[in-house]
């Protein structure tokens, strides 16, 4: 292949940079952004050089590429989610996953799991306080994770119960472990990867029971009426008609649980952190919500999504010889990262980027390859459509059963947990029960000033 040819990037040190990237990403990649452009490259520790790209016709090109020539970055979530996880398949094995899981997360399934989502709404807003500030944080993760946990694993009773205590440890040790390299040797009693593959083995067990349960003719509906994830996981047949491992369904539900979870409760708690904010927008949500309708409630989301990503980049990997990406020539191995952030920030896309205006999507899509909260091309996040749903439950039940104080305290910064980005102070809220609607009779709505209306 012909020279290669990299973005300019800092010159520090491998260690100053990744010590930067994890102490104030946001802050290096706006210095970063100024200093050199909408490409530059990094040199990041268990990565090497990395080229961020952020301007839209190189990302879209980015997306569009065959996995042959750019494919995934599997760092170690194989290691942590399983072999079979999407995030470590690729190629043809990724293709076959993807269209064999794809129907659950779209159409007339996901209308049948929005009941599901409204009831763990409402059962854990039923514990929210009155009148105290409070972080939303916690309390949208239980909703996610009981609504992923009901929805896709099918579980309840006794495994429900147990998989709500197990799967946040899991994940949580998972997520902190994809970030580091493999250790050589064993660490002894402390050690965190035998603590992770005991967690693995008791997933695993309840895993099965869930199966037999599913498959199980005496226990519950049959596998047919069955509408969640994992009963139609046990359906499915690939192009051969050969049905998916156990093992495969296992590494399957873990990815969409750990991948899914934490990214919508996040979103779902910068959502009331910008609300808070923004009363005027707040107020035409309640009284949209009153009348029934739902336009301004999905541009919010996508607004939040805009200027709050939790998820600030998206990874590929160079298969190729070679890829000429837009004014680079980059090669085989080459890790290229998209930025999220900068192309969300990008003036040209989004005028006055940094101001929160839901109107700036009312009765639109947008472009899926310059609004990219979910990643793009075959990878694309495949619960993006799940998500919104979610969020879009989730928020519509706290309009219509409480009304949110706003404040004018500063937005609450940035802080990283890892894998997302969430309100520093976990999205913090006031709220206010609301008077129960009489049928047909509008419920008395508090306005920004505190008066009723
Ligand atoms: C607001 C919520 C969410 C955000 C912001 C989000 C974001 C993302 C992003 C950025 C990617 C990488 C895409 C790429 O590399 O181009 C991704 C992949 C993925 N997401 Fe999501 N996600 C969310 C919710 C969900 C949900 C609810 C599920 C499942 C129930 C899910 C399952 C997955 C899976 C399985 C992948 C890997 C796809 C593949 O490699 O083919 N995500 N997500």
């Amino acid at each position: 292949m012909s020279t290669v040819t990299r973005p300019d990037g800092p010159s520090v040190p491998r260690i100053v940079q990744g010590g930067l990237a994890l102490a104030a990403p946001l802050w290096t990649l706006r210095r970063l952004h100024r200093r050199y452009g909408s490409a530059f490259t990094l040199d990041l520790p268990f990565v090497g050089k990395a080229v961020l790209i952020s301007d839209p016709a190189e990302v879209k090109q980015l997306f569009m590429t065959s996995p042959e020539i750019a494919d995934n970055l599997d760092f170690n979530l194989g290691r942590v989610l399983g072999p079979n996880s999407f995030f470590a398949l690729s190629g043809e094995a990724h293709k076959r996953q993807r269209k064999l899981l794809s129907p659950p997360f779209h159409g007339r399934r996901l209308r049948e799991y929005e009941a599901i989502v409204e009831q763990e709404a409402v059962r854990e807003m039923a514990t929210w306080p009155e009148g105290r500030e409070f972080a939303t944080q916690d309390s949208m993760m239980r909703i996610t994770l009981n609504a992923i946990l009901r929805a896709v694993f099918g579980a309840d009773g006794e495994e429900l119960a147990r998989l709500r205590e197990l799967l946040p440890a899991m994940v949580k040790l998972g997520s902190r472990l994809a970030a580091l390299p493999f250790p050589r040797a064993r660490l002894g009693r402390w050690d965190p990867w035998a603590r992770a593959h005991a967690y693995r083995l008791e997933y695993e067990a309840i895993v099965d029971r869930l199966i037999a349960a599913a498959r199980s003719v005496s226990s519950g509906p049959g596998l047919g009426e069955r509408g969640d994830v994992l009963a139609l996981m046990l359906q499915s047949r690939y192009d051969d008609g050969t049905p998916m491992s156990r093992d495969e369904i296992a590494d399957q539900l873990l990815t969409l649980l750990s991948a899914g979870h934490e990214t919508t409760a996040t979103t779902l708690a910068w959502a009331v952190e910008r609300l808070r904010r923004h009363p005027a927008v707040l107020r035409r949500l309640a009284a949209e919500a009153d009348g029934g309708g739902s336009e301004l409630r999905e541009a919010t989301i996508l607004e939040v999504q805009r200027v709050r990503p939790v998820i600030d980049k998206t990874a590929r990997q160079v298969r190729a010889p070679g890829l000429q990406l837009g004014r680079w020539t980059l090669p085989p191995g080459q890790v290229v990262l998209v930025s999220i952030y900068l192309i969300h920030n990008n003036e040209a896309l989004f005028p006055d980027p940094r101001r929160f205006d839901p109107d700036r999507f009312a009765g639109s899509r947008p472009d899926t390859y310059q609004w990219i909260p979910f990643g793009g091309g075959v990878r694309r996040c495949i619960g993006a459509a799940f998500a919104h749903m979610e969020m879009n439950v989730v928020l519509r039940t706290l309009l219509r059963d409480f009304t949110l104080e706003p404040t004018s305290q500063r937005g609450e910064r940035w802080h990283s947990r890892g894998i997302a980005f969430c309100p520093a102070q976990g999205g913090r809220a006031v709220v206010h029960r609301r008077v129960p609607a009489v049928a047909g009779v509008p419920v008395a709505v508090r306005s920004a000033d505190g008066q009723d209306r």
